[in-house]
C-alpha cells in the first residue's frame, strides 16, 4: 500500500541548526555504463544507451548519477585502468556524447558525479609508456619503480595479480613496478608533485566541463611510505590497515580541495573510509576540507554466502550512525559495481520473496541518516547472475583468482560457488529492459550474459506494474525527498535485541518517523513501544498491512508518529 503525502516540504524553514548541503539532500543512482543500455548493437552499452534513457532516469526522482569510469581504457578491469583521462572509450561513444548527456541531465535537473581513477593508471597511459622505457625518463617518477639491483622488493599484496604479488618485474629496465591491482593497473606515484599537478588539471578539464562532483576511487591506497619497509607476517590479511590511510594522504587531500574542489560546486565521495572512525572522519568533516562523503565498507562486507546476523547488521549501522552524529557525512549503500546483487546478499531472491524483500531494502537504504547511493538494476530486483561455469565470467579478478586457486591445486568447484555468490560479475549483467532477446540491452551479442530471469523481472514489466519494486522505488525515493526528517533527522535504534526486525525512528524538529523492517522470512514481530494507532502509515510494501507489530515476511513499513 502506498500512501501520498507532501506536506513535509512547509517545514523547511523550521529546520534551523542543520548545516544543509544538496550532496546531503540527493539521492545518488549509479550507472554502470557497459551494461546500462547498448545503442549501436555491438553489445556494449554506451554514451548514447544512456542518453536515450536519461527520462527514464528522471522517472526515479533521483538527483545524481555516478557514472563509472568511461575513459579511454583497454578495459583490463572495465575502465578501471585509464589510458587518457581527457577522452571517451571507443565503446563508449564520443565527447560530442558526453556533452550531450551532461546537457542532457542538467536539463532534467540531474547531477552528474564521475569516477576519478588517480591511484593507478593504466600501463597503456602514455606516462606508464614513458615511465618504463628508461630510468632516467622524466615519468620515471610518476610510477613506483624497486631497481634490482637491490635485491627483490618487500613483498606487496595485489588485490587482483594472479599471484598476489604487487611487484611486477619489468626488463626493459630491470626494475620492478607496483601495483596493488592488476598488472595493467600501475599504481601513481603521489609522492611526486608533478603527478598530483596532473591530476588536478585533469579535474580542472571535467569540473570546467560542469560535472558535479568526483568519486575517489581507492583513494586512501594511493598514498605511499616509498622506503617500502617490510610488512609483518600475516599483513595482507588487513588490507586497508597496512595499505589504506598512508603517509601524507590528508596533505594531498587538503591540496587538491585548495587546488581543485573549493573552486568548484562539486561534492565529492571517497572510495573506502580507513580503518575506523577516525579515519573516516579525517576524510570528510567539515573545517578540514578533504572530501564530502565518506563511503565505509563496514556495512556492504555483512553479506556472507552463509547469510548474515540482523543484529550485527543493526549494530554496524547504529554505530557508525552515532560516530557521524555531529559532524561529518556518510553514504548509505549495501550494492554497487563491485558487489553481487542486493537482493541476493541482503534479501531473498526466491520467486516467493524477491520483489517484497527488493522493496524491504530500499525501504531501509532511503530511511536512514546519510546520502543514499543505489545501483542501477536494483530498483528492479534484479538477481544475482546464476554463472556456473568460468567462461561465463569477465572480472578480472574473479579470472585471476581462479587462474591463481588452480595454479594452488584448489578444489574450483568450490570456487566456482563461492563467485557465483560473490563475483561482482552478478552486479553486472545487463539491464533488464524488457522481455525481447537481449533483454532491450542490445540486439547484438551483449558483453556478458543476460541475466536468463529477464523475462520475468524487467523495466517494461514493472512500470505496468503498480506494486512493482520499480515502483515502489519512486515512492520510497520521493517520501525521502519529501521529508528532511529521513535525511537530518536523529536516528534512534528500538527493539535492538530483536534478531529478525530493523526498528528505528527518525526525529526532526517535532516530526517522528517510524521505520518498521522485518529482515526475515517469517513473520515476526517488533516491540518498540509506540502504539501504531496513533500512528499515520506513509508507505507499506504490502497491500494488507499489519498495523500492529506483527510484521509479514520482509515488511517493510513507514510511519509518521503522531
Ligand atoms: C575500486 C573500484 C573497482 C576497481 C578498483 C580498482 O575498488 O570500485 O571496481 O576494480 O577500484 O580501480
Ligand atoms: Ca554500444
Amino acid at each position: 500500500m502506498i500512501c501520498t503525502f507532501s506536506y513535509a516540504q512547509a517545514n523547511l524553514n523550521r529546520v534551523d541548526n542543520i548545516d544543509r548541503k544538496w550532496w546531503k539532500e540527493a539521492v545518488v543512482y549509479q550507472i554502470y555504463p557497459r551494461s546500462f543500455k547498448d545503442s549501436n548493437d555491438d553489445g556494449i552499452g554506451d554514451l548514447k544507451g544512456i542518453i536515450s534513457k536519461l527520462d527514464y532516469i528522471k522517472s526515479l526522482g533521483v538527483d545524481v548519477v555516478w557514472l563509472n569510469p568511461i575513459y579511454s581504457s583497454p578495459n583490463d578491469d572495465n575502465g578501471y585502468d585509464v589510458s587518457d583521462y581527457r577522452n571517451i572509450m571507443k565503446d563508449f561513444g564520443t565527447m560530442a556524447d558526453f556533452n550531450e548527456l551532461l546537457k542532457g541531465m542538467h536539463e532534467r535537473g540531474i547531477k552528474l558525479v564521475m569516477d576519478l581513477v588517480v591511484n593507478h593508471s593504466s600501463d597503456e597511459h602514455e606516462w606508464f609508456k614513458q615511465s618504463r622505457s628508461s630510468r632516467d625518463n622524466p615519468y620515471r617518477e610518476y610510477y613506483h619503480w624497486w631497481n634490482a639491483e637491490k635485491g627483490k622488493p618487500p613483498y606487496r599484496y595485489s588485490l587482483f595479480d594472479v599471484n598476489h604479488d604487487a611487484w611486477r618485474y619489468d626488463s626493459l629496465t630491470n626494475a620492478y613496478y607496483l601495483h596493488y591491482f592488476s598488472r595493467k593497473q600501475p599504481d601513481l606515484n603521489w609522492e611526486n608533485p608533478k603527478l598530483r599537478h596532473e591530476v588536478y588539471d585533469i579535474m580542472k578539464f571535467w569540473a570546467d566541463k560542469g560535472i558535479d562532483g568526483f568519486r575517489l576511487d581507492a583513494f586512501q591506497f594511493a598514498a605511499k611510505d616509498t622506503t617500502f619497509p617490510a610488512f609483518p607476517n600475516g599483513f595482507e590479511k588487513n588490507f586497508t590497515q597496512y595499505y589504506g590511510m598512508q603517509g601524507n594522504l590528508h596533505g594531498y587531500l587538503q591540496e587538491m580541495n585548495r587546488e581543485v574542489l573549493s573552486k568548484y560546486k562539486v561534492m565529492s565521495v571517497a572510495e573506502g573510509a580507513g580503518n575506523n572512525f577516525e579515519d573516516a572522519h579525517n576524510l570528510v568533516d567539515a573545517g578540514r576540507d578533504e572530501l564530502n562523503i565518506a563511503y565505509a565498507f563496514d556495512g556492504v562486507g555483512i553479506a556472507t554466502r552463509k547469510g548474515y546476523s540482523l543484529l550485527h547488521f543493526k549494530n554496524v549501522f547504529s554505530r557508525w550512525d552515532s560516530a557521524f552524529v555531529d559532524k561529518g557525512w556518510l553514504s548509505i549503500f549495501l550494492s554497487n559495481h563491485d558487489q553481487a546483487r542486493l537482493v541476493s546478499r541482503f534479501g531473498n531472491d526466491s520467486p516467493k520473496f524477491r520483489a517484497v524483500s527488493a522493496k524491504m531494502l530500499m525501504t531501509f537504504l532511503m530511511t536512514m541518516r546519510g546520502t543514499p547511493f543505489y545501483y542501477n538494476g536494483d530498483e528492479l530486483g534484479m538477481t544475482n547472475a546464476g554463472f556456473y561455469k568460468i567462461e561465463d565470467y569477465r572480472d578480472v579478478q574473479t579470472l585471476n583468482e581462479y587462474q591463481r586457486q588452480k595454479n594452488l591445486g584448489a578444489n574450483l568447484n568450490e570456487y566456482l560457488q563461492q563467485i557465483s555468490f560473490e563475483s561482482r560479475d552478478n552486479g553486472r549483467t545487463p539491464f533488464q529492459w524488457n522481455n525481447s532477446a537481449g533483454a532491450g540491452f542490445t540486439s547484438g551479442t551483449p558483453w556478458i550474459m543476460v541475466n536468463p530471469n529477464y523475462k520475468t523481472i524487467n523495466a517494461e514489466a514493472q512500470e505496468k506494474d503498480n506494486e512493482s519494486p520499480l515502483n515502489y522505488f519512486r515512492h520510497i525515493v520521493k517520501l525521502r525527498k519529501d521529508n528532511l526528517v529521513l535525511v537530518y533527522g536523529k536516528y534512534t535504534l528500538l527493539d535492538k535485541q530483536n534478531p529478525d526486525t530493523y526498528s528505528y525512528t527518525r526525529e526532526l524538529n517535532g516530526k517522528t518517523l517510524l521505520i518498521l523492517l522485518n529482515f526475515k522470512s517469517k513473520s515476526s514481530v517488533t516491540n518498540t513501544g509506540i502504539d501504531l494507532k496513533k500512528a499515520k502509515l506513509l508507505i507499506d510494501n504490502y497491500s494488507h498491512p499489519a498495523n500492529n507489530g506483527l510484521l509479514m515476511p520482509y515488511e517493510a513499513a513507514v510511519y509518521e508518529v503522531k
